[in-house]
């Protein structure tokens, strides 16, 4: 039992759906420039009663379920998210009550969309240094609550979800390795501004500030270097790799990284489309997606990628 597996898979979707065409009656922008640039023709938006931590719990329902098991037999919960419920306690906690379980280890990570990835690298190494045998690893996001709905540069990019995974100790081969970077010297790129302060939000603004072209640059070039290091990492060729299943930002962002990768865009998971940019939640949502439709298999090899504010990315090699 010295491997480390995905042994169940799940996500979660708020019921209500938002195309382009919608959003372009309150916002100005068109059907035509949201997918040339971006892909994405329509997103999911949380209503009422559907917080982070909710979408969190029904993603890890399906996920446990799929794996098998209990909520009882889970030792470790770590969700990635940017928008909590709470400040807090941890959605993690919230996540832990909602499945009716007490007493293991609960916490959450922010690294905005690399957010799954380094909640899995952490789970990771918990499970390494013994005492956890099945991890719950989510990430979720109520995204649109941090959106600006009169700034069309970014509020059509985005949209809510969560997608999880339950990691088990195994004698199958599972995660290979995973790999995680950060560099707080580009905060300003893609950022919140504020903070919550004496009962206010303080300046100068509660809102996503991006600057798009540069953030594209940054992402097309760290997710690159990433997944090299990953393959280089395993002694892989890009050609071994059966899945690329990337943070989904702007499909040219994916298509970018595959050509630049060498790999066939026909190898690539492509949700955005349907989901928009979940941030942590969208690499854990296409990967559930691709399971459940039968494009991902038992024995498969997956890399999977991420890139997101702070700025921060990462990459992982996972036998599936
Ligand atoms: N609808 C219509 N027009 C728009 C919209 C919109 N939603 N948004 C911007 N425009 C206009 C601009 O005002 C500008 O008009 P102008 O020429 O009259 O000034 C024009 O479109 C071009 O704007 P640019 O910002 O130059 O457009 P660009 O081609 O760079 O595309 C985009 C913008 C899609 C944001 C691109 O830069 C991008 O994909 N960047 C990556 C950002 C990203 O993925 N962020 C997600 C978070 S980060 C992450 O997940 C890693």
């Amino acid at each position: 039992m010295n491997h480390i597996r995905i042994s169940g898979t799940g996500s979660a979707l708020p019921a209500h759906c938002v195309t382009n065409l919608e959003l372009s009656k309150t916002v100005d922008t068109s059907d035509e420039w949201i997918r040339e640039r971006t892909g994405i023709r329509q997103r999911y938006l949380a209503g009422e009663g559907e917080t982070t931590s909710v979408l969190a719990t029904h993603a890890a329902r399906k996920a446990i379920e799929a794996a098998g098991l209990t909520a009882s037999d889970i030792d470790l919960i770590i969700v990635a998210t940017t928008t909590p419920d709470m400040v807090f306690p941890s959605t993690a906690c919230l996540v832990q009550a909602a499945l009716g379980v007490r007493g293991g280890i609960a916490f959450d990570v922010q690294a905005v969309c690399t957010g799954f990835l380094y909640a899995l690298g952490t789970a990771e190494r918990f499970m390494r240094a013994g005492g956890v045998q099945h991890a719950l690893v989510i990430g979720a996001e109520t995204f649109s609550n941090l959106l600006d709905w009169n700034d069309r540069t970014t509020c059509v990019l985005f949209g809510d979800g969560a997608g999880a995974v339950v990691l088990s100790l195994s004698d199958q081969p599972g995660i290979l390795s995973s790999h995680l970077h950060a560099d707080g010297s580009h905060a300003g790129m893609l950022c919140v501004p504020g903070n919550l302060s004496k009962g206010t939000f303080s300046s100068p603004s509660p809102f996503v500030h991006m600057d798009g072209q540069s953030v594209f640059k940054f992402a097309v070039k760290v997710l690159d270097e990433v997944c090299r290091e990953a393959l280089e990492k395993n002694h892989l060729s890009v050609e071994e790799i059966d899945w690329l299943i990337p943070h989904q930002a702007n499909v040219r962002i994916l298509q970018s990284t595959a050509r630049k990768l060498g790999l066939p865009e026909e190898k690539v998971i492509v949700t955005v489309g349907e989901h928009g940019n979940t941030s942590a939640a969208s690499v854990p949502l296409a990967l559930d997606t691709a399971v459940r439709d039968g494009r991902i298999q038992a024995g498969q090899r997956l890399l999977l990628t991420a890139v997101g504010g702070g700025f921060t990315w990462g990459s992982a090699v996972v036998v599936f």
